[in-house]
């Protein structure tokens, strides 16, 4: 690869590449605003002006470059420091703050703010402006996000969003020079799925998540990376979370998954995180009709007993589980029910899933198969309902475990589990499965556990904990693994750590998972195909 230097630096580019695009490749900072490496290069904004000391022929350009749409040559040399390119980013910073107003205190944008770090570290720190700031009213412009005018410096990076990432096109800028400024087309609202990405390339708090709002000062937030569990695009998200409560979810750049991009319907999931009133907090057994708290041995005990009395065969069964569990939970259930009562009746509800054809990338990403891991049911050799007669298979049953919430539409299953004669439930929120339930097992949801899914590609992604559970509460890999040694003379030891049963399932898996070792899987994940292809590669040159 060719090279050219920036402050003495050499920097790899390819050709027809950028100045600004290489440097930041190459992890140096050029200050900018306008530019986002998936819009189109417009320069509007100057903040990335360079002064290019060679332009590879042994001549200088003739003034301050905008490095964001310059080209790079071979042997270029560039200065981002010296005097001349100071004075530039001061007098940029001192035209973009000339109607902006001092709104830091009360602005959501604030601690995560290009322009007010840019402030900081490239402006003066006092103005010329001698007149009034320029005002305009607060606009209502979307059903997630918000626009406040005055903050905007125009750097059109919203107006590309609605152009060239979702098609939409219903938003732009309208009149100009000293009158530029934003707004929908015809006063509608937007309608577009995923306004809050409009939010996230802001570089300013012009644009921010009514969701968000007043709740949570930015540097309050720790961030803990994880895969939303909306649909089964499974996107790489961070959730971001203060004092225990998660206050918003943002895409992580993922190229082979979600590029830079979530949708609304996915940033609302983190509603569900936080939600209190469906949990379900303690261990509870059915006594003589009666739901009654217990405790954790008290009810592994009276299950054991009950299974002692009852006998099962292996036809007798049946385990449900839901396609938000994980890998991990869904095959513990699976070797559950084949080590200890021989049997594989474990069904998950097969969902036909879509997604919508355009030529623009995010508008494909929302599927129809609202749950994270169906694929990794199916990976698994779980029973999809539609390929199963599950009403004649329930009959006969006499055990049933769910693990989950799933078919809570299904009102026939819901029937029949009131007729078996034990019904067992995992899970972290009350549905219609608890009212029918015998024992109640109370797990984890997903911002509170470990665990890991497959997405509808094939991408294998985990997730860490960002909650700190209730401690009447275990996740229900736990559960499965003690549901697991129940009885036998090798219980589950209370120190379980997630990376033994990861590394139970990858090896016992060994020809589905590559015998992985969990630090290996990283935050962005990995292909299954190309992972079990350099597998296969290995073995056959062992
Ligand atoms: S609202 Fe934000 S993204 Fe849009 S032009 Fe203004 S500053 Fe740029
Ligand atoms: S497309 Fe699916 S996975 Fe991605 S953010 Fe939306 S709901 Fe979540
Ligand atoms: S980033 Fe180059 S002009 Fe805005």
């Amino acid at each position: 690869m060719e090279v050219f230097y920036i402050d003495d630096q050499p920097v790899p580019f390819e050709k027809g590449e950028k100045i600004l695009s290489a440097a930041l490749r190459a992890g140096l900072e050029i200050p900018h605003f306008c530019y986002h490496p998936a819009l189109s290069v417009v320069a509007t904004c100057r903040m990335c002006l360079v002064d290019v000391t060679d332009l590879g022929n042994g001549r200088p350009a003739p003034k301050l470059m905008t490095s964001c749409s310059t080209d790079a040559m071979p042997n270029m040399r560039i200065s981002t420091k010296n005097e001349k390119v100071q004075e530039g980013r001061e007098l940029v910073m001192e035209y973009l703050l000339v109607n902006h107003p001092l709104d830091c205190p009360i602005c959501d944008q604030s601690g995560e703010c290009t322009l007010q770090d840019h402030s900081y570290a490239h402006g003066t720190g006092h103005s010329e402006m001698e007149y009034n700031k320029r005002v305009y009213g607060w606009r209502d412009i979307g059903t997630f996000v918000q626009l406040e005018r005055n903050r905007c410096i125009h750097c059109s990076r919203c107006d590309r969003f609605t152009r060239e990432i979702t098609g939409t096109d219903e938003f732009g800028m309208f009149n100009r020079g000293h009158e530029l400024t934003l707004d929908t087309f015809s006063d509608r609202a937007m309608t577009n799925h995923f306004q809050g990405n409009m939010a996230d390339i802001c570089p300013v708090g012009a644009i921010t998540e009514k969701e968000f709002r007043f709740k949570r000062r930015a540097w309050k937030l720790r961030k803990v990376p994880s895969v939303c569990t909306g649909c089964s695009t499974g996107c790489n998200i961070t959730i971001e979370h203060d004092r225990n409560e998660v206050l918003r979810l943002k895409p992580r750049e993922n190229q082979d998954v979600n590029q830079w991009w979530m949708c609304d319907e996915g940033r609302l999931t983190y509603q569900q995180m936080n939600e209190r009133e469906q949990r379900l907090a303690k261990p509870m057994g059915r006594v003589k009709g009666k739901l009654l708290q217990v405790t954790w041995q008290q009810l592994y005990d009276a299950v054991a007993d009950r299974l002692e009395a009852l006998n099962p065969n292996g036809e007798q069964v049946v385990a449900f589980v839901d396609t938000h569990s994980t890998l991990e939970e869904m095959f513990l259930l699976r070797r559950l029910l084949q080590e200890v009562f021989s049997s594989d009746q474990v069904f998950y509800s097969q969902q036909d899933w879509t997604q919508p054809e355009s030529e623009f990338f995010i508008e494909t990403m929302i599927t129809t198969d609202k749950a994270p891991n169906q694929a990794g049911a199916r990976l698994l050799g779980l029973k999809g309902s539609q390929e199963h007669d599950i009403i004649s298979v329930m009959k006969s049953a006499k055990l049933l475990l769910v693990l989950g919430n799933p078919f809570i539409n299904e009102q026939s299953l819901l029937d029949l589990a009131g007729t078996t004669e034990l019904m067992v439930h995992i899970a972290s929120r009350q549905s219609e499965w608890t009212d029918r339930a015998d024992a109640i097992f109370p797990g984890q949801n997903y911002a509170e556990k470990e665990g890991s899914f497959l997405n509808k590609q094939g991408y294998w992604q985990r997730f860490w904990p960002a909650l700190r559970p209730s401690r009447h509460v275990r996740p229900e890999w736990q559960i499965l693994s003690e549901l697991l040694h129940m009885g036998t003379a090798t219980p589950v030891q209370q120190t379980l750590q997630f990376s033994q049963v990861f590394q139970q399932m990858t090896s016992i898996e060994h020809k589905l998972f590559g015998n992985l070792a969990l630090e290996k899987l990283g935050e962005s994940g990995i292909s299954l195909a190309d992972l079990c292809q350099q597998s296969d590669t290995l073995a056959q040159t062992a």
